[in-house]
């Protein structure tokens, strides 16, 4: 198998819903096929990315949405300019652990921002460069909550996240992706294994289709 072009692929999809483990699973399938593949993630793909994860894992007292959104906005602009792009000049294979989406559906729908604004800030930050191909990884609230609490970490401001906004989350994925052809919908409630398989053989026909992948 042989790359035509540089290819980002996103995952996408709640805290929990399996986007990490499906992520690893994906590169290592692909680098077996002596495709170079670039594993990364918002926010934390970068030095800014790793800042800004502990900045919002400790933050105390709650951003207000907006500077909540520039600062994902700010670390995309990094991600895109010192990462993805290089990468995507090499005709490498790149995915990204969430991405512009991700603002959408957690600033856009979930904190009730304006979505046209959040649009366009976003294209700003990637330089109009949108994803090849886009997997969301869907599962319902209750299974990724149960997830998270079996993987007992210490709950970070993150995750004390009311169950009725990640509902708004969903809904606004949900919402989002209904008609896009660019979207490989998976469902996450099923094994590790089977939301892979699941994954690879739709990316595969999907980057064939295309002409991406020969
Ligand atoms: P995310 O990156 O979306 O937050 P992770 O991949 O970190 O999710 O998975 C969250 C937890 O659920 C981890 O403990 C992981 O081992 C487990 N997990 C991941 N995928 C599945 C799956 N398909 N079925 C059951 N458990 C899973
Ligand atoms: P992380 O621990 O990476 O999430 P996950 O549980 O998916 O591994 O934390 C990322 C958090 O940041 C997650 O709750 C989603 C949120 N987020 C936004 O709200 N907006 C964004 O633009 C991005 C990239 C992430």
């Amino acid at each position: 198998m042989k790359l035509q072009a540089g290819i980002l692929i996103t995952i996408e999809g709640i805290d929990g819903s399996g986007k990490s483990t499906l992520a690893k699973s994906l590169q290592e399938f692909f680098n077996a096929q002596q495709i170079e593949t670039i594993l990364t993630k918002e926010p934390g793909g970068t030095e800014l990315g790793r800042h800004l994860r502990t900045i919002l894992q400790e933050q105390e007292n709650p951003l207000t949405p907006v500077a909540e959104f520039l600062l994902f906005a700010a670390d995309r602009a990094q991600h895109m300019a010192q990462l993805i792009k290089p990468a995507l000049a090499q005709k490498k294979l790149v995915i990204s652990d969430r991405m512009a989406d991700s603002a959408m559906a957690y600033q856009g729908y979930g904190r009730g921002l304006n979505r046209d604004m959040i649009a366009r800030v976003n294209s700003w930050a990637m330089d109009n460069i949108t994803p090849t191909l886009t997997v969301y990884v869907r599962v319902e609230v209750a299974t990724a909550e149960a997830r998270r609490r079996a993987r007992s970490e210490k709950v970070t401001a993150f995750e004390r996240e009311q169950k009725d906004f990640m509902e708004r989350v969903v809904a606004g994925y949900d919402t989002m992706y209904a008609a896009m052809p660019h979207v490989i919908l998976v469902d996450g409630s099923q094994s590790p294994q089977e939301v892979f398989d699941n994954a690879w053989k739709q990316i595969i026909s999907y980057l064939k289709q295309h002409h991406l992948l020969v």
